[in-house]
């Protein structure tokens, strides 16, 4: 059921479908109730309504951004008169001014803040090991990506949930993985450059550009905020050696958190500090290796083992951050939770950076050269350019 399309979300640029109406109005104390033509309820205060009127006064037209100050109404405010129209919409009256509100039942939909709404848009990552994404790796081809924004989307929405995909067929052009990322947004330019080419480099200013393994790790953890994607376009790969590994950190913060929770809650809560010096540049970042969100839940990860500095903690958490950080290592190490590959020319992952840990193995280049051009995009700029598209494409 789509029968308003016309209505378009005055604080913003959405299209909100009506696939179900109110049938219902009570009005409470402090909040009006509303049950809907599938027997949910929902409960929105007077304040929240009153802070969420869309009209022309309370909103600018031009910016889409809220002019009313929630301030400016006394905190008791309440309906002088709400109700229903034959169509679906909510009218208050409110008993402050006699300001007219009228609110658009696929908007309060949406907005409903119950417990049981709030669930259920929570994004949940989908979390792996190596049977799953060995078996539903999310795969796209350059052309489809580059031509298509549907496919675009679908790519988009992979990197957010999986947080690694595998993009066949780019062309091995220096200079595409650009091409690649500017479908998303701009790149984040680093001390390495906006584009950074990995390869083995006589003044090698990291692990990064020698042909030595590199355990698996998260880049820049030496900053602030860690690039949320990463993008690793392989050019050439004719060297032997030089595998990717690829494991999901929150699978192995869960398994941490399940079978070693003294070591999880270690990680969660001791700082860690990455160090990253050049002969011009000094970075340094101090946080713990695995960050939670207001809810417990992994938010992100941080470790690369040739970026740390000395630990620089209280010497009664010395000895617990050792043994948390060896037992996360030493999972990651597990075959079972890895995805492996040997990247052929022409292929390009893109994984969360704040999240999935990336390693590779030590190559040899007497067999033919080994060459990666790589760059990052914020996850403020994924989940932009996925809201923009599901405008289009819902
Ligand atoms: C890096 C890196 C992986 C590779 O440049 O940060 O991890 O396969 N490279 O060379
Ligand atoms: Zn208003
Ligand atoms: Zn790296």
């Amino acid at each position: 059921m789509n029968n308003h399309p016309d209505v378009h979300e005055i604080a913003g640029y959405y299209r909100y479908d009506i696939n179900h109406l109110p049938v219902g109005l009570e009005l409470g104390e402090s909040a009006l109730r509303i049950v809907w033509d599938d027997g949910r309820r929902s409960e929105y205060h007077y304040l929240w309504l009153r802070d969420n009127c869309p009209c022309h006064e309370c909103i600018s037209e031009l910016s889409r951004e809220q002019v009313f100050e929630i301030c400016d109404v006394p905190l008791t405010i309440r309906p002088e008169t709400a109700t229903l129209t034959e169509d679906g919409r909510l009218d208050i009256v409110w008993d402050h001014e006699a300001h007219k509100s009228r609110y658009h039942p696929g908007w309060l939909r949406k907005h409903c803040y119950s417990d049981e709404a709030r669930e259920e848009r929570v994004l949940k990552p989908v979390i792996w090991e190596k049977g799953q994404i060995d078996r539903s790796l999310p795969t796209y081809g350059f052309a489809d990506i580059m031509e298509d924004d549907g496919v675009l989307l679908n790519w988009l929405r992979g990197q957010r949930d999986y947080g690694l995909c595998l993009v066949e067929g780019v062309p091995t052009l220096p200079g595409t993985v650009q091409a690649i990322a500017n479908r998303i947004s701009f790149i984040r330019e680093t001390n390495f450059g906006v584009l950074f080419d990995v390869q083995s480099k006589p003044d090698a200013n990291s692990a990064a550009y020698t042909t030595l393994r590199l355990p698996l790790h998260t880049d820049l953890p030496t900053r602030e905020l860690q690039p949320g994607l990463q993008f690793l376009h392989c050019l050439v790969n004719d060297a032997s050696g030089g595998e990717s590994i690829l494991v999901d950190g929150f699978r192995i913060a869960e398994e941490m958190r399940e079978h070693y929770p003294e070591d999880f809650a270690a990680l969660s809560t001791l700082p860690m500090d990455f160090y990253n010096k050049d002969r011009d540049t000094d970075y340094r970042f101090r946080a713990t290796a695995l960050k939670l969100d207001s809810e417990g839940n992994v938010s992100e990860v941080r470790i690369a083992n040739f970026l740390r500095g000395p630990l620089d903690l209280p010497g009664g958490d010395i000895a617990a951050l050792y043994k948390a950080y060896r037992q996360f290592m030493l999972l990651t190490r597990e075959s079972r939770f890895q995805y492996f590959r040997q990247l052929q020319a022409g292929d390009m992952i893109v994984f969360d950076n704040r999240r999935v840990l990336h390693a590779r193995n030590a190559f040899d280049l007497k067999a033919g050269d080994r060459h990666l051009q790589g760059c990052y995009v914020d996850r403020d700029e994924l989940l932009s350019r996925i809201r923009v598209l599901e405008r289009t494409y819902g």
